[in-house]
């Protein structure tokens, strides 16, 4: 019987897990398939409900249903509860369950890209305040950063995040103190669409932050982004968001598919090739 799994969300056209799953089934020889299902959110719960019934193995959830999906199905994962989000779920049983894989994706791409980051992890700043900030400043408090500073343009959603989030280590900045916030940081981390392709890009001065800081984007459309392009001009350490992506999706395809896969050199370079290639309609 063919394992069936899918990405569901709405628009799904541009998503490349189709890619990276697809990569894997291949790579491990299983009969499996992994499609697209765009889902509109009046659809979510129906569309759910029929899932076991129709032989799904299970699928990702992504924009916008990340948050609503969490609501419909069974979760018990701490990150998942935290977030209330979900992005990974599964049929058990004939019942769906979920769980968050963002968190350990964020993780596993800073331990892959830049090994010893999180050695006595001092300040993080963390650029944004919706969704991704909320599983990148998770994984933070996890790795024990000693503090998070959160800069975003709405200030009440930094502070709401800080307040649910943060067990007093979160601070919530105005923007206008975002140069004093990069004086001694460790890591900048930019959850924003900022500088993604299409996107007005990231406006921030670099000029105070160490040159021994790290700086991540999780933007991977482009692969590198103005900030990344930045940050290596003035010689910091850069990690782009391509492997946050690729190993996010680690754990839903182990339990799909019965395979831990790897995320692998030539796995990368599939995907980046995907990511430079120039959008359909675009001026070769
Ligand atoms: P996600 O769940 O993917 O993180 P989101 O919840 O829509 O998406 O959050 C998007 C983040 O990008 C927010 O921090 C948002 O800032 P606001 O909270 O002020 O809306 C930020 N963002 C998006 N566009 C922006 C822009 N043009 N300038 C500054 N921040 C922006």
């Amino acid at each position: 019987m063919t394992l069936r799994a899918c990405i569901i969300g709405h628009p799904v056209g541009h998503s490349r897990s189709p890619l990276v799953h697809g990569f894997w089934l291949r790579r491990h020889g299983i009969d499996g398939s992994y499609g697209r299902a765009d889902v509109q959110p009046g659809d979510l719960e129906r569309f759910l409900a029929a899932m076991p019934g129709e032989g799904w193995t299970g699928g990702n959830v992504t924009v916008p249903h990340k948050e609503a999906a969490f609501r419909l199905v069974e979760v018990d994962d701490p990150a998942a509860l935290a977030l209330g989000a979900i992005n990974t779920l599964w049929v058990e049983n004939g019942r769906i369950r979920g769980c968050n894989t963002d968190v350990e994706g964020f993780l596993a791409n800073l331990d892959q890209e830049a090994q010893g980051w999180d050695d006595r992890l001092g300040k993080v700043v963390v650029v944004g305040a919706g969704g991704a900030a909320r599983a990148v400043a998770y994984g933070l408090l996890e790795r024990r950063a000693r503090s998070i500073v959160v800069l975003n343009r709405t200030q009440e959603r930094a502070e709401a995040l800080a307040g649910t989030l943060g067990e007093g280590r979160i601070e919530a900045l105005p923007w206008a103190k975002a140069r004093a916030a990069l004086a001694d940081a460790a890591l900048l981390v930019n959850t924003t669409s900022l500088g993604m392709q299409g996107q007005p890009p990231l406006e921030l001065d670099l000029e105070a932050l160490p040159d021994r800081s790290i700086v991540n984007d999780i933007v991977y459309v482009p692969l590198v982004t103005p900030l990344l392009r930045a940050a290596a001009a003035r010689g910091n350490r850069t990690v782009d968001g391509l492997g946050m992506l690729l190993h996010q999706a680690v754990p839903g395809f182990r339990r799909w598919f019965g395979v831990t896969p790897s995320v692998t050199g030539d796995l990368r370079a599939l995907v980046a090739a995907d990511v430079e290639r120039p959008a359909r309609g675009d001026p070769p």
